[in-house]
């Protein structure tokens, strides 16, 4: 979906993006103040993400609020190609759903897409894909859900129970509008001409409304859901999106497990994060220390803090000092690059303890938990 300097599909990110601009393009909503207070005023607080509107845009969640309200409840779905390890980016939108889940104490599902991997990369073979997909459960579980409420699945694995929802939305959805949304061409593989129903599926899951916390590049299986969900007697799924967060080498585009350099692996060790972000971080400060405390940063390009603000920061005042001591000149581009280093590798030390800790629970998200269970019990017809 080219448009202006910048393009945002579920396969590539190109260019800054316009956020505001986006909403407008992919017909959805910008998230309010009136209705992030909504939310602080059921939950109690506000995430950061939704404060710092990282999570910007959505589609009927002040359906899904009502909904909740009036007992009728609602459940969260979101989910993860695997890949060769994951990036500090993927994060994102676990950690927020888990937040929603720990809120609101409702169901959800994580769907691992094995098959969409497998059949989009001419590299990958199923072996690579399913390998990484037990890899990247670990990171998720991580993020911190509750197991009695939460179901992770392959597609490889979970396919039979799927597989009847999944032809009678197939069954409404043309070639020609797959092909469209997608992008995609006669010279297409045909499991990737059929792969969005398999996304659609777990929209479906239960008789209720779907809440779907995800970057805003998945937007375009959205779209189809909401245009035969009523005609197969399920809600329009909603959706909150997130931005993206910039790869460490500029702010235009998204992080790229591709491209080393651009990103933060989970794995990262200390020193690894320490020599990307000195050597890599795009600032936005001035080439030297005189210019700098003349004339300061420009934080509208400057990756280490917009890490700093979107994920890295969550105290509020902290934040607010470090861009007005940053943007005049009194803080120097060396000692941002510090703090975020610092942040970082707190940030994964924490998360390594609890990922060891994940590797004794995959059985209970993907099988032996009370959602589990339910779920491997249920055809979905
Ligand atoms: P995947 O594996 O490309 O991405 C997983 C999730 O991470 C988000 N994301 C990012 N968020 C912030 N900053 C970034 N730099 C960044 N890079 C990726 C993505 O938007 C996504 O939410 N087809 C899907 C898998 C999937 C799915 C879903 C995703 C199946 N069902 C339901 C979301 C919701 C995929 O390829 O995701």
């Amino acid at each position: 979906m080219a448009e202006g300097n910048y393009s945002v599909t579920p396969w590539e990110v190109k260019g800054k993006v316009d956020y505001d601009r986006l909403i407008i393009q992919f017909g959805t909503q910008k998230i309010t103040e009136e209705l992030r207070q909504e939310i602080r005023s059921i939950v109690g607080e506000m995430h950061p993400m939704l404060r710092r509107e990282i999570f910007f845009s959505h589609r009927d969640l002040d359906l899904v609020l009502k909904d909740w309200k009036a007992g009728k409840g609602f459940f969260l779905y979101t989910g993860r190609a695997p890949s060769l390890g994951m990036h500090i980016g993927h994060m994102i939108p676990f950690i927020f759903t888990a937040w929603l889940q720990q809120k609101f104490g409702v169901n959800v599902y994580i769907e691992i897409t094995d098959d969409e991997k497998f059949m989009r990369n001419l590299d990958y073979t199923l072996d690579q894909t399913r390998q990484w997909a037990l890899d990247n459960i670990l990171d998720i579980i991580a993020a911190g859900f509750d197991p009695d409420k939460t179901f992770i699945f392959q597609d490889t694995e979970y396919i039979r129970n799927m597989y009847p929802l999944a032809i009678k939305i197939a069954k409404k959805l043309t070639f020609s509008e797959v092909k469209a949304t997608f992008g995609l061409d006669v010279s297409s593989n045909i499991g990737i001409i059929f792969y969005p129903s398999l996304q659609i599926v777990p929209t479906m899951f239960e008789k209720r409304r779907c809440l779907i916390p995800a970057g805003i590049d998945q937007d375009p299986y959205w779209r189809l859901q909401r245009d035969i969900a009523e005609s197969l007697g399920y809600y329009k799924a909603a959706q909150i999106h997130s931005k993206f967060l910039p790869p460490l080498t500029g702010p235009e585009g998204k992080m790229s497990s591709s491209i080393p350099e651009s990103a933060i692996y989970l794995s990262d060790d200390p020193k690894t994060v320490e020599r990307k972000i000195m050597k890599y971080a795009f600032s936005g400060g001035q080439p030297t220390i005189e210019l700098q405390r003349k004339l300061g940063a420009n934080l509208d390009i400057d990756v280490p803090y917009q890490w700093l603000y979107y994920f890295f920061e969550e105290d509020d005042e902290r934040i607010r000092k470090i861009g007005e001591e940053y943007k005049s000149g009194k803080m120097l581009t060396g000692e941002i690059k510090q703090i975020l280093v610092e942040k970082l590798n707190n940030f994964l030390e924490k998360h390594r303890e609890r990922r060891e800790k994940a590797k004794e629970m995959v059985k209970d998200f993907k099988y032996e938990g009370k959602l589990a269970v339910q779920m491997w019990e249920k055809i979905h017809e």
